[in-house]
C-alpha cells in the first residue's frame, strides 16, 4: 500500500525581521548570520499568532477543498503548547469544526514531534486501522532563545499542516524503512514555565551530527535489503540553514548542498522546531518539483533530548501543483525594525489586530480564546 503526504500547506507570522538588521543591532559581521548562520530573515511571532492560531492558519489552508469528513485522526507536534494539559490539536479541532469523530492528540519530543506525529498517522494508514481515513498532521511552533544569546539569530515561528492518506499526491513514505537514533543528552531543552528554550549551542550541533549518523546507517541498511541505495535529494531539520550543509558533509563529505532549493523558506523564516524538516520539503518541491517526480527523497529529522529518525519517500505525481504555491505564504509579511522586534519579543498579551486569519485574543476565566476571520 502506498502512504504518504497527499497535502502541505503553511502558515507564518504576520512579521519579520531581516538577519542583517539584528546583526548590525548586535553589532556583529551580518556575514556570519547569512553567511556563516545562512540565514536572511527570521519570523516575529506576536502573542497573539501563539502555536495554536499559527497551526488552524495552516490546516486551514491544507483542508481548502477537502471533505474533513475524510479524516480520522488529528495529531499536532509541537515543543511550545499553550496548556499543560489541553493540547494544541483540541483547540484546531474546535476552531476548524473538525468532526467530532476523530481521535485528536498531540505528539512531543522537541522538534522530533512532528514527525513522531507523522509516523503515527502512517501507521495508522499502513495498519488498516484508518479503515480508509485519512489523517490530518500540524507541525507548530514558536522559536525563542532570548536577547542578545547566541541563539537568538536562530528564532523563527510557523506551521505546516499535511494531509496524510493512501495513493498520495505529494510523497509517499518508505513505510518500514527508517533509521532512528536516540540519546539521553541535554543540548536544548525548556524547562516549564520558561517561555526561552535552554541550549548548549555547539554540543547540540554535535548531538545532532552523532544521531544523524547512527540513524542513517539503519536507513541505508533496512533500504539496502530493498535494493534502495540511493537518494536524488536529502531535507534535513534546520535549525539554521548552515546546520544542513553541515549535516549533508557529514554524509556525504565534502560535496556541494544544494542549499537554494532545499532551504530557500527556511531561509526567509527561521527555525520552525517541528515544522523545520517540512518546511525544507515545501522548499525543495515548490522550486523542483518538477524534476523530481518519482525520485527518492531522504528525510532527517532531529529532536533535541534527543531522539532522531532518517526516511525516506517517493515525490509523487501530482507534486508540481499540490506545492506550487507555497511559497506565497511570504508575500504579504511586513519588515519589521530590531527595535520593533524587541518591543514584540517583550509583549505577554496580544496586540489587537495582527491581520492573522486566526488569532489567540486573550484568556477569559482561565480559558483562552481565539477569533477567527
Ligand atoms: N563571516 C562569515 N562567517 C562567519 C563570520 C563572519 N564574519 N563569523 C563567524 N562565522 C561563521 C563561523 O565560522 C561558524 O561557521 P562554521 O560553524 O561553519 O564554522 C558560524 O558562522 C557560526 O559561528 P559561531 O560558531 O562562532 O557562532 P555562535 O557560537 O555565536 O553560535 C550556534 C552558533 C551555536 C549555532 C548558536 O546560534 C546556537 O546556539 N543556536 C541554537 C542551537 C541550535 O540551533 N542547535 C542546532 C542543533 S540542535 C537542533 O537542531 C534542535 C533545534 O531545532 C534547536
Amino acid at each position: 500500500m502506498r502512504v504518504g503526504i497527499d497535502a502541505i500547506a503553511i502558515a507564518v507570522p504576520h512579521r519579520y525581521i531581516a538577519l542583517e538588521d539584528l546583526a548590525r543591532a548586535r553589532g556583529v559581521d551580518p556575514a556570519k548570520y547569512t553567511h556563516g548562520l545562512g540565514g536572511l530573515e527570521m519570523a516575529v511571532a506576536e502573542p497573539g499568532e501563539d502555536t495554536v492560531a499559527l497551526a488552524a492558519q495552516a490546516a486551514r489552508r491544507v483542508l481548502t477543498g477537502y471533505d474533513p469528513q475524510k479524516l480520522g485522526l488529528l495529531v499536532v507536534g509541537t515543543e511550545t503548547g499553550v496548556d499543560h494539559s489541553k493540547p494544541v490539536s483540541s483547540f484546531v479541532q474546535g476552531l476548524l469544526d473538525l468532526p467530532q469523530t476523530l481521535r485528536v492528540y498531540d505528539t512531543q519530543h522537541a522538534c522530533y514531534g512532528g514527525t513522531a506525529a507523522l509516523m503515527a498517522a502512517l501507521d495508522w494508514i499502513a495498519s488498516g486501522a484508518a479503515d480508509g481515513r485519512s489523517a490530518l498532521v500540524i507541525c507548530s511552533d514558536i522559536a525563542r532563545y532570548g536577547l542578545h544569546t547566541p541563539g537568538e539569530p536562530t528564532q523563527g515561528a510557523g506551521a505546516v499542516a499535511m494531509i496524510i492518506s493512501r495513493d498520495p499526491d505529494v510523497l509517499s513514505i518508505d513505510v518500514g524503512i527508517s533509521g532512528t537514533a536516540s540519546i539521553h543528552v541535554h543540548d536544548f531543552w525548556r524547562p516549564l514555565g520558561q517561555r526561552e528554550a535552554q541550549v548548549d549551542g555547539h554540543y547540540s550541533v554535535q548531538c545532532y551530527l552523532d544521531a544523524l549518523g547512527v540513524a542513517f546507517a539503519g536507513w541505508k541498511q533496512r533500504a539496502s535489503l530493498r535494493g534502495i541505495d540511493s537518494l536524488a535529494r536529502v531535507c534535513y531539520h534546520v535549525p539554521f540553514c548552515k546546520m544542513a550543509k553541515k549535516a549533508h558533509a557529514h554524509l556525504f563529505g565534502d560535496v556541494d548542498y544544494d542549499a537554494g532549493a532545499a532551504l530557500h523558506l527556511n531561509a526567509r523564516i527561521g527555525n520552525i522546531y517541528t515544522g523545520s524538516l517540512y518546511l525544507s520539503l515545501a522548499s525543495l518541491l515548490s522550486a523542483q518539483a518538477a524534476e523530481l517526480v518519482g525520485s527518492r527523497i531522504g528525510m532527517f529529522s532531529y529532536g533535541s533530548g534527543c531522539t532522531s529518525e532518517f526516511f525516506s519517500g517517493v515525490v509523487g505525481p501530482r507534486a508540481v501543483e499540490r506545492t506550487a504555491d507555497l511559497a506565497d505564504v511570504l508575500a504579504h509579511r511586513e519588515r519589521i525594525s530590531v527595535g520593533e522586534y524587541e518591543r514584540i519579543m517583550a509583549l505577554t498579551e496580544p496586540l489587537p489586530r495582527n491581520g492573522g486569519e486566526v488569532r489567540f485574543t486573550g484568556v477569559v476565566d482561565q480559558r483562552r480564546q481565539y477569533a477567527s476571520s
